[in-house]
């Protein structure tokens, strides 16, 4: 093991540990990210149920060039920044729409998994030469900060996916104002919304017939075996999606089955679980129109367009810097 694992370990270690000895139970959603999790994850964006992905793909077939209007270019010149890019698979479109507007386009995908970028970076390097596609892995904020010293073209930052749903308001209003604060008068960023909707049809992407999404929950306590030594009886937890119509919030929980107590070696530490007793592990936060302008207004930025899909199930939201 290096040593760049071991502190990843640790650090998950570490967060499993507090999670699990709160009242309220909780673990982060950041860890249902591994091979098996980001596996299922294509599985439940290929689910019907799942809307989002094939929402915004819509979006981004359709309407690239009126996206590409609305940034308002100087020069026909853009650095397209692409936070968290995963597969890349959506902003595949916008991308050869650039081309075709003839815009001349340099793409940095910014990921996490280094794996991801990779495979991103040598395909698009084939399918669309034109633009010229540098792959990073690492901390978001750190390549806006590169990006600013190193280039005197304007930015288009994507945040797309609706990944922004997966963190609570209070957190995502830091993160938009970072974003902003890296963010000149010509810059765009556009951020992907799921938005509220009929609440059956949210409830159902998150709790699909096939089974994909209740796998994917109880994945982290499967990772949690696996990588903590942790004995996880995984028939003993039950995976349960709820959607709150008031606030949008949709929220995941594995449920107790019965009082068990679990041990994980790598902690040294035993945690018990009464009946019924809930892990929360996931948000899903969906926003209205209000709410999306809201978050705008709060962290210096105003609304230049909204991208929806014909279902109006989904937006992708240009936002530029707010007048001085
Ligand atoms: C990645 N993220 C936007 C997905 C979502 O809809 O919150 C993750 C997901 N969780 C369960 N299904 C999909």
């Amino acid at each position: 093991m290096n040593t760049e694992n071991l502190s990843i370990n640790a650090r998950f270690a570490q967060d499993v540990d507090q999670g699990l000895s709160l009242k309220l139970k909780k673990l982060p959603s950041k860890y249902f990210y591994n091979k098996k999790g980001d596996e299922l994850f294509v599985n439940i964006m290929h689910c019907e149920e799942y809307y989002p992905t094939d929402c915004e793909l819509e979006i981004l077939k359709n309407q690239s060039p009126d996206i590409i209007a609305a940034c308002e270019l100087p020069r026909k010149r853009v650095n397209v920044i692409e936070l968290g890019a995963g597969d890349g698979l959506k902003t595949r479109e916008l991308l050869k729409s650039f081309v075709q507007e003839q815009v001349e386009t340099r793409y940095l995908p910014v990921d996490i998994s280094a794996n991801a970028v990779d495979g991103l970076v040598s395909k698009l390097k084939v399918e669309i030469p034109e633009v010229e596609t540098t792959g990073k892995v690492g901390d978001y904020f750190e390549i806006l900060n590169e990006v600013n010293a190193t280039s005197e073209r304007a930015k288009l930052i994507l945040f797309l996916g609706s990944t922004i749903g997966n963190m609570t308001h209070e957190v995502a209003h830091q993160f938009v104002s970072d974003i902003a604060k890296n963010m000149q008068e010509n810059d765009r960023l556009l951020i992907g919304f799921d938005l509220k909707k009929e609440p059956e049809t949210v409830r159902a992407a998150y709790n699909d017939k096939t089974g994909y999404t209740r796998a994917f929950n109880l994945n982290l306590l499967e990772r949690i075996n696996e990588e903590l030594g942790g004995n996880f009886d995984l028939s003993q937890f039950k995976h349960y999606p709820v959607y709150n119509p008031q606030t949008g919030t949709a929220k995941s929980y594995l449920i107790s089955l019965c009082d068990q107590e679990v041990e994980i070696s790598a902690l040294n530490k035993t945690y018990a679980f009464e009946a019924w007793e809930s892990i929360h592990t996931e948000i899903s936060q969906k926003y209205s129109k209000s709410a999306i302008e809201n978050l705008a207004q709060n962290c210096g930025l105003e609304v230049q367009r909204t991208f929806s899909d014909e279902r109006a199930y989904y937006a992708d939201v240009l936002f530029k810097k707010q007048a001085p």
